[in-house]
């Protein structure tokens, strides 16, 4: 719903001309993400997933691993969207994700598990990621150490090269295929992040249908297409100067799509000195804090409000204060539900934008509908911007440098580090 976007007397949105305007540059940016869909050309290859994915390939590879907690080892793309469905669904077994390569956490992490009966899934579409590499190192190594074979328990999802492919290889472990075309962050509803919904109980065929549903939503207009409003709408704010995105689910579990939005926010459009800062917000926790600056900091922030129609709920218990009578026989859902209705109004009466999302529920089917129309949205404002969408420069420089300065290599990116260390 775009409603609290659009421009009026109040609110300083975008109007509804200029979407109708910019309709014609979306039927145009929609006929070529379709020749790319159908072209399996890369980045638009991941719009493709729901055909494309084979969740039979995936449950066959993890049905040999019998654990209770599943460590992923990945960084980026290679990791939030495994985390976003481990958070989102009911999986079954216990999820941890190492992307970071903070000593203290990475060693107070592998203390705390029970090695025998945990699994690895090591994720590197290059198979050269340092973080990821040295991770999977420190991993294995912990295992060895109190008796467990990690060859038993070790899944690798990777690239056609790289040293993730050639251990894969030398120590025959069982080994996905990331699909030629989907780049990290857009890879969520592929080998890449699937794993975990396979081991975990999960609904791997819900997730690809709720994503072939939204994917069925495409069409050349944006006023048909809520994927497509979404991006085109932002992309209008953007240039209208609402720089900040803040993405703010009213769902604990959504929590962690908020950080797998802002990656793909970031790193997808954040090129040529254009995009969109995205921020992570998590309703009804940050109206008590980041909500302040929305509303009344500079005016460059719009909010994106994300729900559940549905969900379970809790009864608030009767109280014996005449003060607290209100909240008495309501639900824990019904305030949830005042709170992002609040928020939403209170944004339009400070005159700031705002879209809301409504999914059915946080399941399987929902959840991949939600995560197809943002990477569908991130695509289209990526064309509407003009930008190469599906590459990361900023994010290889520092790759090489840190390979570099390591000893990985010959990389130029590592001497402009020692060369400015220096002049420090
Ligand atoms: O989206 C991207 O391209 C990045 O975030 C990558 O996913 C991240 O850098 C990890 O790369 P790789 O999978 O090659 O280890």
């Amino acid at each position: 719903d775009i409603g609290n976007a659009l421009h009026s007397v109040a609110t300083p949105g975008v109007s509804r001309e200029t979407l109708e305007r910019l309709d014609e540059r979306v039927a145009d940016a929609h006929d070529r993400i379709g020749t790319g869909i159908d072209g399996r050309e890369h980045g638009y290859a991941a719009l493709a997933l729901p055909e494309t994915a084979d969740a039979e390939a995936i449950r066959t590879a993890v049905d040999p691993i019998d654990c209770e907690a599943l460590l992923i080892v990945g960084i980026g793309g290679s990791a939030l969207g495994a985390a976003t469905i481990a958070d989102a669904l009911d999986v079954d077994i216990d999820v941890y994700t190492l992307d970071n390569v903070d000593p203290e956490y990475t060693s107070q992490l592998l203390d705390s598990l029970d090695l025998s009966r945990t699994a690895l899934h090591v994720v590197s579409r290059s198979g050269t990621t340092a973080e990821t590499l040295a991770n999977f190192l420190v991993a294995r190594e912990a295992m060895e150490s109190v008796g467990v074979d990690w060859t038993e328990r070790t899944l690798v999802t990777t690239g056609g090269e790289g040293n993730l492919r050639a251990l894969a290889e030398r120590h025959d472990l069982p080994a996905l295929d990331v699909p030629a075309g989907v780049p990290g962050r857009f890879s969520v509803l592929s080998t890449v992040a699937l794993p975990v919904a396979a081991l975990g109980g999960g609904d791997v065929e819900g997730l690809l249908a709720g994503a072939g549903t939204e994917a069925e939503t495409l069409s050349g207009s944006l006023f048909e297409t809520p994927a497509y409003a979404y991006g085109a709408t932002t992309y209008a704010l953007a240039e209208r100067g609402w720089t900040v995105n803040a993405m703010m689910p009213y769902a604990e579990s959504l929590e962690t799509f908020a950080e797998w939005f802002a990656q793909l926010w970031a790193e997808s459009l954040g090129k040529d000195g254009v995009g969109q800062l995205p921020a992570r917000a998590l309703g009804a926790t940050d109206q008590h804090s980041q909500l302040q600056l929305y509303r009344a900091g500079p005016r460059n922030a719009m909010v994106t409000l994300v729900r559940p129609r549905e969900r379970a709920d809790v009864t608030i218990p009767e109280t014996e204060l005449e003060g607290l009578a209100y909240l008495g026989g309501s639900s824990l859902g019904g305030l949830l539900d005042a709170e992002f209705e609040a928020t939403e109004a209170s944004l339009a009466a400070a005159a700031r934008p705002s879209i809301r999302i409504e999914l059915e529920r946080v399941d399987a089917h929902g959840l991949g509908e939600l995560l197809y129309g943002m990477e569908a949205a991130c695509i289209l404002a990526g064309e509407l911007f003009s930008v190469p969408t599906f590459e990361q420069p900023a994010v290889e420089w520092g790759k090489r440098a840190a390979r570099g300065l390591l000893g990985g290599g010959e990389f130029e990116e590592a001497r402009a580090v020692e060369e400015k260390t220096r002049l420090v």
